[in-house]
């Protein structure tokens, strides 16, 4: 069973991909940002350097495509073919208002119809297997069946299934009996993704979907950058999360501005990464410093000297338990 750091727009970088493995052994496959790519067919140069699988290499990295035209996801599956990736992953999950208005990522689960004609035109002519991730659905978790029935009849090479619907974005309940429901009838690679938060979620997530393929984690890696590190044995230490956070400032700082990029970057990353810490208001302190000069030093402190706690603690953030662990 693999693990998978989840694609994370705006955060999971090039950069930090490479500093997280560096730091936090344990990682199987880190999962890329949407690409989403235009009607030109052209890359930017800031796509092409997050595109390049660098050290990790391409076996250890799913690129993703996030468009509703196949000519262009074939377009863009045909550039990450040519850069030696084995695989390129369809986003049917992403629940942004603008992504979805345009009838891309979870919006493309409103058409069943269309959805099929995008892909016949997709498998027919991939230059390399394609992975999906999926929602449930747009409103309400009984659209899985239908959604799952249509994926069946294409050569996925690995579903993975955020079991929530677009109208709740990442928040509230998971819905674990409509997992089950591809648990019980998926028949090639599937994985789970959603509310991961601990190593005790972990365990009874393995415990009641015992034939995964692999476990997908966003948020609950965040805030423990070693989550999976201890899940396989490994140990937390504070002088890994310092190095893999001031690595991570010193790249951004190097080629970005302090209080207009790399500020509003980390504060996105410590909004999660804050929970691990046993100070309550660590977040609203950082969250207040307007200025790089002002939040870097709150930052380090905490991480130098604050205690951790044994898991992150989610309970603030997200209030709708489905089980203890799998808040
Ligand atoms: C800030 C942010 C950016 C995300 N970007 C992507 C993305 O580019 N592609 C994608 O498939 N999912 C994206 N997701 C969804 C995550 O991959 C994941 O499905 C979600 O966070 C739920 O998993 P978790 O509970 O382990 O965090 C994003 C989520 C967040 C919060």
């Amino acid at each position: 069973m693999e693990f998978l750091f989840a694609p994370m727009e705006g955060i999971t970088s090039r950069t930090f991909r490479e500093l997280h493995a560096e730091h936090f052994p344990g990682v199987d496959r880190y999962c890329l940002p949407f690409l989403s790519p235009t009607r030109e067919h052209i890359l930017t140069d800031r796509q092409r350097r997050e595109l390049d699988p660098g050290r990790l290499g391409c076996d250890r990295l799913v690129p993703q495509i996030l468009t509703a035209d196949a000519e262009d996801f074939l377009w863009a599956a045909g550039e990450m073919a040519s850069l030696g990736y084995p695989e390129a992953d369809l986003n049917l999950g992403c629940p942004s208002g603008t992504v979805v208005g345009k009838g891309k990522g979870a919006g493309m689960l409103r058409d069943l119809d269309a959805l099929r004609r995008f892909l016949d035109a997709v498998y027919a002519a991939a230059p390399i297997p394609v992975s999906v991730k999926t929602r449930l659905g747009l409103e309400r978790e009984e659209e899985f069946g239908p959604i799952l029935r249509l994926l069946a009849d294409y050569p996925v090479s690995r579903l993975t299934v955020h079991p929530r619907t677009r109208k709740e974005m990442y928040t509230g309940t998971v819905h674990l009996s409509a997992f089950a429901l591809a648990a019980e009838r998926w028949k090639g690679r599937l994985v789970y993704n959603g509310n991961l938060f601990s190593a005790a979620s972990v365990r009874d997530l393995r415990e009641a979907f015992p034939g995964l393929d692999g476990l997908m984690l966003g948020r609950g890696m965040l805030a423990d950058p070693a989550l999976v590190t201890r899940i396989r044995g490994g140990e937390r230490s504070r002088e890994a999360l310092v190095s893999f956070h001031e690595e991570l400032c010193g790249a951004y700082l190097a080629t970005m501005h302090p209080n207009q990029a790399v500020l509003p970057k980390m504060k996105e990353i410590w909004m999660y990464l804050a929970l691990l810490f046993e100070d309550d208001g660590l977040w609203r302190r950082l969250r207040r410093a307007k200025t790089w000069t002002e939040f870097h030093p709150l930052a380090l402190s905490a991480l130098k000297t604050l205690p951790l706690r044994p898991e992150a603690d989610f309970t603030a953030v997200d209030q709708a338990p489905v089980s203890p662990t799998l808040r």
